[in-house]
């Protein structure tokens, strides 16, 4: 199955879930990017107005691909702006695809993102996963400032059943000889 990975990350935590799934699924992988650089002040006000802000253009062939899978952050219970309007603006091709966050993590988050999905996307999602920083080892040392998701920490996100699961279903398959 080919799988499709397009992802939107400001930290970088995304960014490093993207290219590593990528890596384990074989997946080809794309950014979403803005015309406009990003800063908190932008985020307060999407968040603030429920901004659809303005991406970059991305060229996709979406015959090729089965499977799409969605990354982006969280912010304040919403996805991240730039993943909304990359989903608003690509809605018709999303028949099979999932979205996969790396967020702190809050309580009843996973409805609310449902909730979005479904606004904007006539089809489900396959599986909603948030992989959640507050359950990580080290996040009290770093509580106070951004988490910053390190290759450690990513290796105990992959020991995860909804990790695995991924791997099981979008991995693409080698013939035995
Ligand atoms: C302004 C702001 C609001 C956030 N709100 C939430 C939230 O509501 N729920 C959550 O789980 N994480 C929240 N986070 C944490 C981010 O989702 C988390 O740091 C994520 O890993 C950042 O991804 P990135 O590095 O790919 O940008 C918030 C972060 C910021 C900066």
């Amino acid at each position: 199955m080919k799988t499709l990975i397009v992802y939107f990350s400001f930290t970088g935590n995304n960014k490093l879930l993207a290219n590593t799934m990528a890596k384990d699924l074989e997946a080809e992988v794309l950014q979403i990017t803005e015309p406009k650089k990003r800063g908190m002040f932008g985020i307060m006000l999407d968040m603030l107005f429920n901004r659809f802000p303005k991406i970059d253009n991305l060229e996709i062939s979406w015959q090729k691909y089965d499977h799409v899978l969605l990354m982006a952050p969280i912010w304040n219970y919403l996805i991240a702006h730039p993943m909304k309007s990359f989903i608003r603006k690509n809605s018709e091709y999303l028949k099979n695809y999932s979205f996969i966050t790396l967020c702190s993590g809050r309580e009843t988050q996973k409805e609310k993102i449902a909730k979005q999905l479904k606004k904007l996307v006539k089809y489900e999602p396959k599986t909603i996963i948030e992989f959640e920083i507050l359950k990580l080892p080290t996040y009290e040392e770093q509580k106070d400032s951004i988490y910053k998701v390190t290759q450690d920490d990513l290796k105990i996100f992959k020991e995860e059943e909804a990790y695995q699961k991924i791997l099981k279903t979008y991995a693409i398959k080698k013939e035995m000889v």
